[in-house]
C-alpha cells in the first residue's frame, strides 16, 4: 500500500498551513536530481520530517535506497514507483556553467526535458495517483522591467524562458493521464552552502562587491528553508496543482540585495558592474541572469496559505548569514 495512502492529500488540506504541515503521516518520495544543491537539501528535510525517500541515480547505486535509471534511454525500471506518493524531479545540467556554447545550450534543454519527459511517461503508465512535482525556473517570465508576475503572466522571450516553457510541456503526458503536476517556478535559492550566494559572497567579503549594470532590476529569491518547505507542504497539500511561483513574497532589486550583503558582511560596496562589461564577459544569454529583472509573486502559495519564514531579503540572508 502507497504510505500516502494513509490520507496524504485532498480531503483534509486546506487546514494546513506552512506552519503545521506534515502531520499526515509519512509519504514515500522518489527524487531525481537528488545528489545536487538543492536535492540534499530536500532530502535531509524530508527525511527529518519522517517520511521515506528513495533516490534515482544516473551511475550505480552505492545504498538500497538508490535506484538507477536512464533518463535519456530505457527510462527507469517500473518498480521504481512502487508505494511512491510524490516523485520530486530536480535534475538539470547548472545554469551557473560558464561559457554557454551551443552544445552546452542544448545540454541545459535536454537535461531538463528528456529528464522530465521520462517521469512524466512513467507516470502516465503506473496506473494509480502519483503526484509529480517538477523543477521549473522563474526565467520563464523572461525580462520583465517592474511588471508584477504572478503564475497568470504570459511567458517571456529569450532562450532562458524557452527552455522552461519546453521544461513545463513536457510534464504534459503525466498531467493528460490525470496525474497531479506541480511547476515549481523557482527563483533564486538563497543559500551559503551552494547556488548563486555562495559565488557571490567572495567579492563581497573583499568588499569589492557591488550593484550589476544600473541595479533597479529586480531579483527574485527564496531562503532554502523556505524552498524545501514550500515543496514538503505542496506534497502534503493535495489542492494545488500547474504552475506554482517559489519565490518570497517581498520582493527586492539588485541594488537592495548589495546593500543587504555589504551590512550583513560588514564590508563596503561601492563597487558596480557596467551592464555593458557583465553582457560582454558572460554573452547576451547568460548575462541576461544577472542583468534581467523579475518581480515576481507567489500568488498561488501565498493564496493557499503557504506561509513563508523568510519573506523579505534580509531575513533570508540573515537565515544563512548568521554570524555578523
Ligand atoms: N539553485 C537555484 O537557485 C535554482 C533556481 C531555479 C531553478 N533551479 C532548478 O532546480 C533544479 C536543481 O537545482 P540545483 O541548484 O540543485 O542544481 P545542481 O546542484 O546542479 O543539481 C542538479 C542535479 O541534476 C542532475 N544533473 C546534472 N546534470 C545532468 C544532466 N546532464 N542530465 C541529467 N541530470 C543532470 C544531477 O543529479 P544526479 O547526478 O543525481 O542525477 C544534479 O545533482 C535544476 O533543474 C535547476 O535548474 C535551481
Amino acid at each position: 500500500m502507497a504510505l500516502g495512502g494513509l490520507g496524504c492529500c485532498g480531503a483534509v488540506g486546506k487546514a494546513v498551513t506552512g506552519a503545521t504541515p506534515g502531520h499526515y503521516g509519512p509519504m514515500r518520495f522518489l527524487l531525481a536530481g537528488s545528489s545536487g544543491f538543492l536535492g540534499t537539501a530536500l532530502r535531509r528535510h524530508l527525511a527529518d520530517a519522517g517520511h521515506e525517500i528513495r533516490q534515482l541515480v544516473r551511475r550505480t547505486p552505492a545504498s538500497p535506497e538508490e535506484v538507477q535509471w536512464f533518463p535519456y534511454g530505457v527510462g527507469l525500471p517500473p518498480t521504481a514507483l512502487d508505494d511512491v506518493d510524490v516523485v520530486v524531479n530536480l535534475s538539470g545540467a547548472p545554469i551557473g556553467h560558464w561559457p554557454w556554447t551551443s552544445s552546452y545550450k542544448r545540454t541545459l534543454l535536454n537535461s531538463r526535458v528528456a529528464t522530465t519527459q521520462t517521469l512524466a511517461r512513467a507516470l502516465r503508465d503506473v496506473g494509480r495517483s502519483v503526484t509529480l512535482i517538477n523543477a521549473s525556473a522563474v526565467g520563464y517570465y523572461g525580462d520583465r522591467g517592474d511588471e508584477l508576475l504572478t503564475e497568470e503572466s504570459t511567458p517571456g522571450d529569450g532562450l532562458l524562458a524557452d527552455v522552461v516553457r519546453h521544461w513545463e510541456d513536457a510534464t504534459a503526458r503525466a498531467r493528460e493521464a490525470g496525474q497531479r503536476v506541480v511547476m515549481i517556478r523557482t527563483a533564486v535559492v538563497l543559500d551559503r552552502s551552494g547556488g548563486a550566494l555562495k559565488p557571490m559572497l567572495v567579492p563581497f567579503r573583499l568588499g569589492v562587491g557591488g550593484t550589476i549594470g544600473s541595479g533597479r532590476q529586480w531579483f527574485p529569491s527564496i531562503s532554502l528553508n523556505d524552498y524545501v518547505r514550500a515543496i514538503r507542504w505542496l506534497a502534503e497539500y493535495g489542492d494545488v496543482d500547474g504552475p506554482v511561483n517559489l519565490a518570497a513574497p517581498e520582493p527586492a532589486t539588485n541594488a537592495d540585495l548589495t546593500v543587504a550583503l555589504g551590512r550583513a558582511l560588514r564590508r563596503p560596496t561601492v563597487m558596480s558592474v557596467p551592464a555593458a562589461a557583465v553582457r560582454l564577459a558572460l554573452g547576451r544569454d547568460l548575462s541576461g541572469q544577472l542583468l534581467g529583472s523579475l518581480k515576481v509573486q507567489p500568488r498561488r502559495l501565498l493564496d493557499a496559505g503557504f506561509e513563508f519564514e523568510q519573506p523579505d531579503l534580509v531575513s533570508q540572508l540573515n537565515a544563512t548569514l548568521p554570524h555578523r
